[in-house]
């Protein structure tokens, strides 16, 4: 073999290409193991999303010739049997300076304001009932409420379909949303709050009274309860150990370019699988 100094600086960028390469790749392992679970919980909110969209159509259906601040109780179609809907119209301004005292659990104080500004708006009440669960799944809680909907609409044109949804704030005390049936939890069970915003959001906060959640934004609320984690792990705690495991094996990967061949990173993620298993144990 006879390498003359043409090939060998040929060499050196092809390698320090190879380089960077690698680099690029070990950085990108963990962002696209954690993108993984995204995309996951953006799925289950796309169903949602679609869901949305076709509550506010059947919600709009319940009006004909509307009063202004009257609730009207909507029909879902018959594939969403369980689920209930209703709309009210409102004039921004009176939303602003009056509130809605009640509509349904939910009670508007004054200073909501909507977001772009609409002169007339539509707040569509959704209460997902037995469905609450396969819209909006939640790993390791248990619902003790029917998971409920407020969100808000242009209402410029009552036979419209995929409108956006109107950005909802109170600016003043908050919206309170006063469950009617919360199934009872055992004693020393914590109950919490869940607020699901409108891209995927999930946000967990005391309750302000009994049976009684608040909020300032829109979107879609219940009461849950950590679950007690049976014995055997739960799918989903599998899948989260095989992405540990997964992590564990790009770790591994890592250290072989840098150490060799140390197995350290996979050892460690097996000593903490103990602690895993007993965190739940009451
Ligand atoms: C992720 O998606 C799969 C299939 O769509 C589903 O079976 C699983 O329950 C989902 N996991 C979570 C945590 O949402
Ligand atoms: C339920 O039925 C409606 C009306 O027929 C249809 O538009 C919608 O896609 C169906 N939804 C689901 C979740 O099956
Ligand atoms: C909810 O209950 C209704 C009957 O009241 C049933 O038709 C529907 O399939 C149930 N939905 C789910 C997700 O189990
Ligand atoms: C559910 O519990 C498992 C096991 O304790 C934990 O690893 C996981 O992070 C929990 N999931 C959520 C969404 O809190
Ligand atoms: C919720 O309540 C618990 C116990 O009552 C308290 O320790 C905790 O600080 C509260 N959390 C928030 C966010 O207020």
């Amino acid at each position: 073999m006879n390498f003359n100094t043409g090939g060998s600086l040929l060499l050196f960028p092809s390698l320090a290409m190879l380089f960077s390469f690698l680099c690029l790749f070990l950085f990108l392992v963990p962002t696209l193991l954690a993108q993984s679970s995204d995309t996951n919980a953006s799925s289950t909110s796309a169903a949602a999303r679609a869901l949305d969209t076709l509550l506010q159509d059947y919600a709009y259906r319940a009006f004909v010739r509307p009063k202004t601040g009257v609730l009207y109780d909507g029909v879902v179609p018959s594939n969403l049997t369980g689920v209930q809907i209703a709309a009210m119209r409102l004039r921004s301004g009176s939303m602003r300076t009056r509130g809605v005292e009640m509509y349904k659990e939910f009670q508007i104080p004054i200073g909501v304001v909507e977001q772009p500004y609409v002169e007339r708006l539509v707040l569509v009440y959704q209460n997902l009932g037995n469905w609450s669960l396969r819209y909006y799944p939640l790993q390791n809680q248990t619902y003790l409420a029917p998971v409920l909907g407020l969100l808000a609409y242009d209402a410029s044109d009552l036979s419209a379909k995929n409108l956006p949804e109107l950005d909802l704030r109170a600016f003043g005390d908050p919206i309170k949303i006063r469950f009617s049936n919360v199934e009872s939890v055992p004693k020393g069970s914590v109950r919490k709050c869940v607020w699901f915003d409108l891209h995927g959001l999930v946000e967990f906060s005391n309750l302000t009274a009994p049976n009684e959640c608040s909020t300032i934004h829109q979107g879609h609320f219940s009461i849950v309860t950590e679950s007690i984690s049976p014995p055997s792990p739960a799918p989903g705690r599998r899948k989260k150990m095989q992405e540990m495991e997964k992590a564990a094996d790009a770790g591994e990967a890592l250290h072989m370019t840098t150490v060799g061949d140390t197995k350290a990173p996979s050892a460690t993620v097996t000593r903490t699988q103990p602690t895993l298993e007993t965190e739940y144990v009451p």
